[in-house]
């Protein structure tokens, strides 16, 4: 479960993240949906305890990210915003190793069946550098599930793949509800109706609306949002 509470971050005069409170439950994905800026990556970097929150606090599996980062940090899987890859390594040398960084007890074993589960086993032996774009995203994906973490948040998960790829991204992130609670972040209006269960909408650091996939358009015309919600449909037909 993801806690958060009055959470916020200042950068300089700027503040990124602006008192956002929100709940994550087990079983549940829910989408951070915001335009360009609104505060996404930097609230997704405290949340997995990358950086300090500036006041607030947050949770993850009843443990605050700061006082109890260890513990914290143990229960999540984090795709971030750009993936730190190693070209010369195997996809199953990079998976492999992630899950010995992450204490896993059989991590060669862990690794092939993370590869499994995205369709990524025929590649294992494959240069990193060798990958496509997709199947890189996808590799980052296994580098955050081989601990078999509770929680995964996963940062604009479908940026600058191709669309065939974006397809079995998202479903594979679909599948994932089953068995965790999923905090992914998008500025993709379709992207957050269609595979959220609850989507939370932020813009300039706070949140502005928030309910079910089938409402959102409806509220971001009441809050007043349409220049927001038009630069997100425009940058929708461009995805
Ligand atoms: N390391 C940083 N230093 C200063 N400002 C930053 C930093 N990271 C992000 N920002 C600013 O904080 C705001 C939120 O950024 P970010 O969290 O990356 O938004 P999003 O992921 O929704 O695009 C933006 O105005 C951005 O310019
Ligand atoms: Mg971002």
């Amino acid at each position: 479960m993801i806690e958060v509470k009055d959470l916020s971050k200042r950068y300089g005069d700027r503040l990124a993240v602006n008192a956002i409170s929100f709940k994550a439950q087990p079983g549940e994905i829910v989408g951070l949906l915001g335009p360009n800026g609104a505060g996404k990556t930097t609230t997704m970097r405290m949340l997995t305890g990358f950086m300090p929150p500036t006041s607030g606090s947050a949770a993850i599996g009843g443990f605050d990210v700061v006082e109890d980062s260890f513990e914290a940090r143990s229960r999540v899987g984090y795709l971030p915003e750009r993936v730190p890859l190693y070209p010369d390594m195997t996809t199953e040398g990079y998976v492999t190793f992630w899950a010995k960084l992450r204490g896993v007890r059989q991590p060669a074993q862990a690794a092939r069946a993370v590869l499994e589960r995205l369709h990524l086993d025929d590649r294992s032996k494959t240069l990193v550098r060798n990958l496509s774009k997709g199947m890189r995203q996808r590799l980052g994906l296994a580098q955050a599930l081989v601990h078999n973490p509770p929680v995964i948040i996963l940062d604009e998960p479908t940026i600058g793949i191709d669309p065939q790829q974006v397809i079995e991204v998202r479903e594979t992130i679909a599948a994932l509800r089953q068995s965790h609670t999923v905090l992914i972040s998008t500025h993709i209006l379709s992207e957050a109706e269609q595979i959220c269960d609850r989507v939370i909408i932020i813009n300039q650091g706070k949140i502005v609306a928030q309910g079910k996939p089938g409402d959102l358009r409806k509220k971001l015309n009441a809050a007043n949002l349409e220049s927001v919600f038009l630069q997100m449909v425009n940058k929708d037909k461009r995805a």
